[in-house]
């Protein structure tokens, strides 16, 4: 009998360890095609998606033998969890694992706006040797305001206070005995005051309904003309246009973003803007965090499957 499908490419030393035990289909593509994915579901008593992969009401609903959803990364936002809470369906996911990596990538998008790296070096793979026009800024002590207070969060205030950064955070569910103000003591504050204080606003919020396209125009507005925003989270939470008007008439002097309302994107006037900087949602794909993510949603599904709980549902 079937026991797991794998929708996307996941692999590595603990898939071979699952194939081992487990009868395992992996279809790396099968995201693309619903219809076929929807003819596979029924058979399968576990799933292991990444971000790609829409695990639906309806396709809850085919998989009729489904006990478990391993979702091999940290946002849910692909999956219907009313749906698959209702059905008895249990989603295990990776809310830690690539925490570091993204918290990296954050500064390194920080450093290249500071710095102007991509286009320094673009212009001197053209040829050119304009040391002028790339006189930047330091992060020490420059205030950075970390929207979202969860481990990510967390994590690249740590990094940013070893910049010699001073750490402002908003989180409306923060409690505070959060580590983030205890261990880091940053302050708390509220999000207009983050805002208008924050020379380097990070963004780390879930895609939820109550942060869909919260950093909007009146946000952008309230930052600093001089101030840069960064999005590693989800695309879903700033409003795209407003943050292109933001820069383009130097509300706020550049971004960078990780991820998009829509992944990929529609090449938009976003992409000709030089005080933006875009990377393809990699912000969680290196090696470290990948092997991370992989080990624990393979080993968390095997822990269904044998009738144990998960470590991370
Ligand atoms: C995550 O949510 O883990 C990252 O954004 C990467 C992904 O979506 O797989």
């Amino acid at each position: 009998m079937p026991d797991i499908l794998i929708t996307e490419n996941i692999r590595g030393a603990a898939v071979d360890a699952l194939c081992s035990r487990f009868d395992t289909t992996i279809l790396p593509d099968v995201w693309k095609d619903s219809e076929g994915l929807y003819k596979l579901v029924p058979d399968f008593r576990a799933l292991i998606v990444r971000n790609q992969t829409q695990v639906t009401a309806d396709l809850l609903a085919a998989a009729k033998k489904l006990v478990v959803v391993g979702r091999a990364g940290a946002g849910l936002d692909n999956v219907d969890i009313a749906a698959a809470t209702k059905a008895g369906i249990l989603i295990a996911s990776t809310p830690d694992q690539n925490a570091i990596s993204v918290a990296e990538i954050a500064l390194g998008l920080m450093l290249s706006l500071a710095r102007m790296i991509p286009a320094a070096n673009q212009d001197t793979k053209a040829g050119n040797w304009n040391r002028h026009r790339y006189l930047g800024y330091e992060l020490y002590g420059k205030t950075i305001g970390i929207i979202g207070a969860g481990k990510i969060g967390y994590l690249t205030a740590r990094r940013a206070q070893a910049f010699g950064m001073k750490v402002l955070a908003h989180d409306p569910f923060i409690s505070r005995d959060n580590i983030l103000l205890s261990e880091l003591n940053a302050e708390l504050v509220p999000l207009d005051d983050l805002l208008a204080r924050a020379d380097i606003v990070s963004c780390h919020l879930p895609a939820t309904p109550q942060t869909f396209g919260l950093l909007n125009a009146q946000c952008f507005a309230k930052m600093k003309p001089t101030a840069t925003f960064i999005n590693t989270s989800r695309g879903e939470v700033v409003a795209e246009d407003d943050l292109l008007c933001a820069l383009k008439s130097g509300k706020i002097a550049g971004a960078a973003l990780d991820v998009r309302t829509k992944e990929p994107p529609k090449l938009s006037e976003l992409e000709q803007l030089p005080n933006l900087i875009l990377t393809p949602h990699i912000a969680a794909f290196t090696h470290e965090a990948q092997d991370r993510v992989t080990k624990a949603i393979c080993e968390d599904v095997a822990r269904v499957l044998d009738g144990k709980p998960a470590q991370n549902a």
